[in-house]
């Protein structure tokens, strides 16, 4: 990592497929295994770096379209597709094709004609091969007993579907034992081979992080804007408080995350009107350890873990999961705190409406009273309560713009 850099690629790639697996049961690190078998492959045919990592980064993120299963995009669901979280890759110039490749794995037609206008057919046969391996491991069992017969199903499925060279990479790279133990093992291992591959400075890992809060927040509509808000209100108190702009950034960027480990909870408890059972409360406050264990993998997140993932943590020793108390909980985490109930309480819930300016401070000043949250930002907030309030609101429309557009578009046109 240069000294521009704030992370790498391949830090927030390994964070990526880490919280993808987070999306599908039973089946730890298919992500990883996924992105590091397309890599192989990639290169064992001799593709160039670009489509190396392409490679890479579609199988990291294959699933994103089974993030947002929403039953109004459901209503509006363009032949059973939910086209929203590779609409998200779409609207970046530089992950746009990573929404093509998924989408042309998905089966989209016009995405295909684009993706081989593109010369991205065989990345995205790649990526396809990859993840249809990796699904048939079957991880009980040692796995070269399996190789012959994963390597004959992959033929069955694919030969005439995919060209000659992509199956014979496959076959090449499949003969060699380590690959398969990597996968099951150590698919970060697949780091030795790629290195850090470059750095990130912080306006992009912003970029990506943003579109990684969209898909922590279209899992469901009721959220739809939330880390959104979140990120705002953050960022406004930590300007207010006259940290730096890079402190700023850093807050937005733990703002855009700190609910990643919400990918894990199901839609029925997400979406769920009135109150949740204890059981489902229980799976509810797995989340927050769910993204310290995902964010603090990332190296140069070491404080956005921090002040992303305590975000539930209270000054009176009561919060989860650490039951961290006022000594170990510095200004970033206190920030993210009040952030969080504040945006959470401004917003629409299956239960009830956003609640304005005095019933919002009444909550605040109220988890302010029992020990809760710092009284300090509490008092930042209500002292400017329109400029926060304003960042919260602009930033929450934004969001609120792009999933309807995504939600209503359907299949998306260049
Ligand atoms: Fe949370
Ligand atoms: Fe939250």
């Amino acid at each position: 990592m240069n000294n521009e850099s704030f992370t790498t690629v391949w830090d927030l790639m390994s964070g990526a497929a880490s919280a993808m697996d987070l999306l599908v049961q039973g089946r730890p690190m298919h992500h990883e295994q996924a992105a590091y078998l397309a890599y192989t492959i990639a290169e064992e045919m001799g593709l160039n770096d670009n489509l190396k990592r392409l490679a890479m980064y579609s199988a990291v993120f294959h699933n994103v379209d089974a993030v947002c299963v929403d039953p109004e995009v459901e209503k509006n669901g363009k032949g059973g597709l939910y086209e929203i979280g590779t609409s998200l890759f779409m609207d970046v110039p530089e992950t746009r094709n990573i929404g093509l490749v998924v989408r042309m794995m998905n089966g989209n037609h016009q995405a295909e004609d684009l993706a081989r206008k593109r010369g991205l057919s065989d990345v995205a046969a790649v990526v396809l091969i990859a993840v249809n391996a990796s699904l048939s491991i079957n991880p009980n069992k040692p796995v070269l007993n399996q190789v012959a017969t994963i390597v004959k199903q992959v033929h069955q499925v694919y030969t005439g579907e995919v060209s000659n060279a992509v199956l014979e990479a496959f076959d090449r790279v499949a003969e060699r034992e380590f690959v398969w133990m990597d996968m099951l093992f150590h698919p970060q291992n697949l780091h030795k081979s790629v290195g850090n591959i470059r750095g990130l400075s912080i306006a992009e890992t912003m970029t990506l992080t943003k579109i990684m809060a969209q898909l922590i927040d279209y899992k469901s509509s009721y959220t739809a804007m939330h880390s959104a808000g979140v990120a705002a209100t953050a960022y406004a108190i930590a300007e207010l408080l006259g940290m730096s702009d890079t402190e700023c950034m850093k807050m937005a960027i733990a703002g855009n995350l700190h609910d990643l480990g919400k990918l894990k909870i199901d839609n029925s408890i997400l979406d769920k009107p009135g109150r949740l059972t204890k059981d489902e409360y229980n799976t509810v406050r797995e989340h927050a350890y769910y993204t310290y264990a995902i964010m603090s993998q990332i190296r140069g997140f070491e404080e956005i873990t921090e002040w992303a993932s305590f975000h539930h943590e209270q000054l009176n020793g009561n919060g989860y999961p650490f039951h961290l108390s006022e000594k170990d909980l510095c200004l970033g985490a206190r920030i993210m705190a009040v952030a969080d109930v504040f945006a959470a309480v401004a917003e629409v819930r299956p239960y009830r409406e956003g609640m304005g300016r005095n019933q919002a401070l009444d909550v605040l000043l109220d988890d302010v009273d029992r020990g809760i949250l710092s009284e300090q930002i509490v008092d930042v907030l209500k002292k400017n309560y329109e400029t926060v309030n304003g960042y919260r609101d602009k930033w929450c429309r934004d969001a609120g713009k792009k999933y309807y557009d995504a939600v209503h578009r359907g299949v998306e046109n260049e």
